[in-house]
């Protein structure tokens, strides 16, 4: 029975405050405002340089990131997600990013879609899926387990955050896991929660659809999703649906928490790390029949 390591983090919200004149006919300028006089205090950076090696101690082999890799979209904050995501990498980890809503955040971004300058748009070259014109990409882990990541960020109006499941992704969804062999067994990954829990504004719209999928393809065992910053699991398989693994925000200063997910095609056992004493450390796990 092989064992894969995993970790799971979420909403990093890199940021990188500046002056430009240009932001003040953008929502650049609402973000900015918002991390200025209230995220700026409520989230830690620091404390994610202590990840690569801890990775590298704990046996973990790949690492899931369930997007706001940034606050506004803008290039520098792409650059210094980019840059912590090597040092990732240059652990010999792989790493697997999907944007969030602060990804889109603005029209331009949306529309260049420049999260795809700064991360791959398609895990695996062989795959038919890419994010980018998919909505979706999948990558097989071994010979039980495949990651498929989905895209359901877009840009909003302003005092909006919400996604938006779309009928091309639902389509090549369920072509995927229709096709998927007996016994093999998928980790969903999205930035949003599909229970329509949050308020309108904040929701992944036509999520409906996607339960109604998951309810539908029991190989979908997990879906890792973040956005609301407020760590979470939940096993659901009762309700036919997956374990339910929301990771929190990585960086915030109190209540900062990611996930390490152990799995074996039978079994998963989840630890929480939190920041505590300036170190990195369980304090909570559940375990769960696959
Ligand atoms: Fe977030
Ligand atoms: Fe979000």
């Amino acid at each position: 029975m092989s064992l894969l390591k995993l970790a799971h983090i979420s909403d990093l919200h890199f940021s990188n405050w500046d002056w430009n004149p240009a932001q003040f006919f953008s929502k650049r300028w609402l973000g900015n405002l918002n991390f200025l006089f209230g995220r700026r205090r409520i989230f830690s950076y620091e404390r994610l340089a202590f990840l690569p090696a801890l990775y590298k101690e704990q046996g973990i082999t790949h690492v899931i990131v369930t997007g706001d890799l940034t606050t506004t979209s803008a290039p520098a904050e792409f650059q210094k997600a980019r840059e912590f995501i090597q040092s990732l990498e240059a652990q010999g980890l792989q790493v697997f990013c999907i944007p969030g809503n602060h990804d889109q955040y603005t029209r331009k971004a949306y529309e260049q879609q420049l999260f795809y300058n700064y991360f791959p748009q398609q895990w695996n070259e062989s795959s038919s899926y890419n994010l980018k014109d998919h909505g979706m990409s999948a990558q097989k882990l071994s010979d039980k387990w495949w990651f498929v990541g989905l895209d359901t960020a877009l840009a909003t109006s302003w005092f909006f955050s919400s996604g938006y499941f779309s009928e091309k992704t639902e389509k090549h969804l369920i072509e995927f896991l229709s096709k998927l062999p007996t016994g093999e067994q998928v980790i969903l990954f999205n930035h949003f929660p599909f229970f329509q829990h949050e308020t309108p504004r904040k929701r992944l719209q036509r999520g409906d659809a996607l339960r109604k999928i998951l309810e539908q393809f029991p190989q979908v065992k997990i879906y890792c999703h973040g956005h609301t910053h407020r760590q979470c699991l939940a096993d659901l398989k009762a309700s036919q649906l997956p374990i339910i693994l929301d990771s929190g925000s990585i960086v915030h200063r109190d209540k900062g928490t990611w996930h390490q997910l152990n799995l074996s095609s039978e079994k998963l056992v989840t630890d929480v790390f939190t920041w505590k004493d300036e170190k990195w450390q369980t304090t909570h796990q559940e375990s769960y029949d696959l």
